[in-house]
């Protein structure tokens, strides 16, 4: 089947008789027993609820994988998952990531005895110089955020083989409309569903995709132990939001392109970064890897001044958190997404006070570029 197809009927389930052609939400905390040791295959919605089983499965399909959990946002999936080591544990991490990831594993998982190496994945000769005997998995983000860094995935995957560790992808940017990290040897693939599969920036949840029975075992377990769980109601707007993510992510990476050549032609834009663009140090990677490049860019801009002034004077794109939804929004790493890592470090990865990420949604690519243009050059651009 089609992917566009399995986005609109995912799962073959049905839990309802009379036809209705949305999932219903069942908004039940507990079910009732047919009788003394039996189940109708649900107890408590910890454990499941048919809502958010439809939506797994649409999930687990999707990415190609054997099971996928849903969660009440992408935080609490990764959570959980470093549940899955133990202290004295090693995982090699890019440095790139999320902001929020960085300082789980920093402040939270450092806490309970793991240790991390942040390395630029995107040559892997620096995870391949970091395993040591406690190393356990290998956890990429690409492309990254906000740099947009691309990691050889199954290059990354076969070094995970051979040293017997598990490769951890976040999909969050690309989704597997444009790239299945599972089908590239990676074992768990890991969403903010919040973004692209939610698709309208109203939702918080997230999901661990799994390739095999074994991991999914032990992330149920944990999922259900620690009962960060997606609502039915939250995992009914997943679903629904799902239905459309193919013709929103070839709309959005369409406008996503055209933004990415107007950008590159600013005089006070110094660099662009989108792994579309043929200079992209990503690009090649990007064409055997993925399907498609995204709807995710950052920019430079010639000094703060003119990043501070792109920000108050945008009107369309709005300066918010969050990425990956039908409204383009634009933030500002250093104060926001990555305001927690140290200023050193930060910098030294190119993220500075000219820095801007912009996630490119669905309004017209004109009215975008007009209000681009508006902030940037007052209307007046040179090109
Ligand atoms: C790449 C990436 N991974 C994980 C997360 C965390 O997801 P959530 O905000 O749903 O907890 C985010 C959030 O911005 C993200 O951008």
């Amino acid at each position: 089947m089609d992917f566009s197809t399995l986005c609109i009927h995912g799962s073959d389930k049905k839990y309802d008789t009379t036809g209705a052609v949305s999932v219903p939400i069942f908004q039940s905390a507990t079910f009732a027993h047919p009788g003394v040791g039996l189940s109708t295959g649900f107890d408590y919605t910890r454990s499941q609820n048919p809502t958010r089983e439809y939506l797994e499965q649409t999930v687990a399909k999707l990415e190609g994988g054997f099971d996928a959990i849903a969660f009440s946002s992408g935080m609490a999936a990764v959570t959980t998952l470093m549940e899955l080591f133990s202290p004295g544990d090693h995982i090699i991490a890019t440095d790139d990531i999320y902001g929020g990831s960085h300082r789980l594993f920093r402040h939270v998982s450092g806490k309970n005895g793991l240790t991390f190496d942040f390395v630029d994945t995107s040559d892997i000769n620096n995870i391949r110089e970091r395993i040591k005997p406690e190393t356990r998995a290998v956890f990429i983000e690409t492309p990254t955020n906000p740099m947009m860094h691309v990691t050889d995935i199954s290059a990354v995957a076969g070094l995970c083989r051979a040293n017997n560790l598990m490769l951890i992808v976040d999909n969050t940017f690309l989704t597997p409309y444009f790239q299945k990290p599972l089908l590239l040897g990676a074992d768990v693939v890991l969403h903010s569903g919040t973004k692209y599969l939610g698709g309208h920036n109203d939702t918080l949840a997230g999901f661990l995709v799994v390739s095999g029975e074994d991991l999914s075992e032990r992330l149920r377990f944990l999922s259900k132990t620690t009962g960060a769980c997606l609502s039915p109601f939250d995992s009914w707007l997943m679903i629904r939001g799902i239905k459309t993510l193919a013709v929103r992510l070839d709309r959005q990476q369409q406008t996503a392109f055209r933004i990415a050549q107007w950008l590159k032609k600013q005089h006070r834009i110094k660099a662009v970064h989108y792994p579309g663009l043929p200079d992209h140090p990503g690009y090649e990677i990007s064409k055997k890897q993925t399907s498609g490049f995204g709807a995710m860019l950052s920019f430079e801009t010639d000094c703060s001044e003119t990043a501070r002034r792109v920000l108050e004077n945008l009107s369309v794109i709005q300066y918010a958190e969050s990425l990956g939804g039908v409204e383009s929004l634009i933030t500002y790493p250093m104060l926001q997404t990555h305001a927690d890592i140290p200023a050193v470090e930060r910098e030294a990865r190119g993220i500075g006070e000219c820095l801007l990420r912009l996630s490119v949604g669905l309004e017209s690519a004109d009215d975008l570029i007009d209000d681009l243009d508006k902030a940037l050059n007052g209307g007046n651009a040179d090109v």
